[in-house]
């Protein structure tokens, strides 16, 4: 049976050609590079070979000088099929070099067919031995060879190059996105910032006595939730709460606010509906911060005996915690309309106190250590 030995090294190739010389009732061999295939037509000569020319360890032109020179292998026919060198200049030295054939990639497989026959029906009309080359022969060879191959080089760096300048300018082009899209996140968290500030300040104007209470709450509950190791994320939102949480006081007439004096069951309800008024205005902002349920949850206590929802535990949010804390020894330490200012001293001890019933264990720790040892304290 006639058996071809099929040298390329891309593994899609060979699998084409393999099964159409199967189809004629071929035999076939393969190898991945030139040194292969001599290996293995050395061992057992095929009646065949069709060589690919651009492949690691032996090329192709390799391949062919050392197989026509090989008494065992001369005369048994070489094809070159080839996508890469296809110059006049490449086919020249394959022929030279003692190509049967010369093919170019890819080529339809009826005519492939032909000259396959071909090429066999002459090898066995004529078989000439080929003699070694002279020194001269060989020279002018290795010449043309190195020019070939100089040329397929530069041509690959060439293209290398042309992609490496495409992916320089793909990665610019990427880079100005990003910095775009940075730049406009950057403007939305600024504004958003500016709008809770705005909401802070009309909150303030109604209130004076709690003008400068929320930013004094933002900062220490800022300072516990560093101290806790919040992350980023969590911080900005407990920092946009805090700042703007008794916002829901626009719904309480002045007079309550500022009345002097105990307040009755009414004004107490009123009150006492400032979360929910607060939650309800930060629903209308389309953010990804909680902040929202953080005002809501600001007046829970541990044990259940907050308002508005009365919930406990675990039940309300780590960022409420802090504010409640903060909220609390802010307040007590500042005057108000109805009391004279107890003092950050009694605040302190207020929160130690109720550490565990109506406030986070935890938060109340890192609150009194920022105080008694890291000498936190407010603005005014
Ligand atoms: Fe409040």
């Amino acid at each position: 049976m006639k058996r071809v030995l099929i040298v390329d090294d891309i593994d899609e190739n060979r699998y084409l050609l393999n099964s159409l010389m199967k189809s004629h009732d071929w035999e076939v061999e393969e190898a991945s590079n030139g040194s292969d295939a001599l290996e293995k037509a050395k061992k057992s000569p095929p009646s065949l070979v069709i060589s690919d020319l651009l492949m690691p360890v032996m090329d192709g032109y390799t391949l062919l000088r050392e197989w026509k020179e090989d008494e065992k292998l001369q005369n048994i026919p070489f094809v070159v099929y080839t996508a890469t060198y296809t110059e006049p200049k490449d086919r020249q030295l394959a022929m030279e070099l003692g190509a049967d054939d010369f093919l170019i990639k890819p080529m339809d497989p009826k005519e492939f067919m032909v000259r396959v026959d071909k090429i066999i029906g002459r090898a066995l009309t004529k078989k000439t031995k080929r003699t070694k080359e002279t020194i001269e022969e060989q020279k002018d060879h290795f010449k043309m060879y190195s020019e070939v191959l100089v040329q397929k080089l530069e041509k690959k760096i060439n293209e290398l190059q042309e992609a490496n300048k495409n992916f320089e300018e793909e990665i610019e082009k990427r880079k100005n996105t990003e910095e775009a899209l940075r730049k406009s996140m950057e403007k939305l968290s600024n504004m958003t910032e500016s709008a809770v500030n705005a909401l802070a300040y009309a909150s303030e104007l109604r209130d004076q006595y709690t003008a400068g209470h929320q930013k004094n709450v933002m900062k220490l509950a800022t300072a516990i939730a560093k101290k806790m190791k919040l992350d980023e994320e969590h911080i900005s939102a407990l920092k946009l709460a805090a700042i703007v949480h008794d916002v829901g006081k626009i719904i309480v007439p002045a007079e309550i606010l500022n009345k002097p004096g105990q307040l009755n069951t009414i004004e107490i309800s009123f009150i006492r509906q400032h979360p929910v008024a607060g939650r309800d205005i930060f629903k209308q902002f389309d953010i990804d911060f909680p902040i929202s349920e953080i005002i809501y949850q600001h007046h829970e206590r541990l044990n259940g005996s907050g308002y508005p929802e009365g919930i406990k535990g675990d039940e309300i949010m780590l960022e409420a915690k802090i504010l409640a804390v903060s909220d609390v020894v802010e307040a007590m330490s500042s005057h108000r309309p109805y009391r004279p200012a107890p003092g950050i001293k009694a605040a302190l001890e207020e929160i130690e106190k109720n550490s565990g019933t109506l406030y986070d264990p935890e938060v109340v720790k890192i609150c009194l250590q920022l105080f008694r040892e890291e000498e936190f304290s407010f603005d005014e």
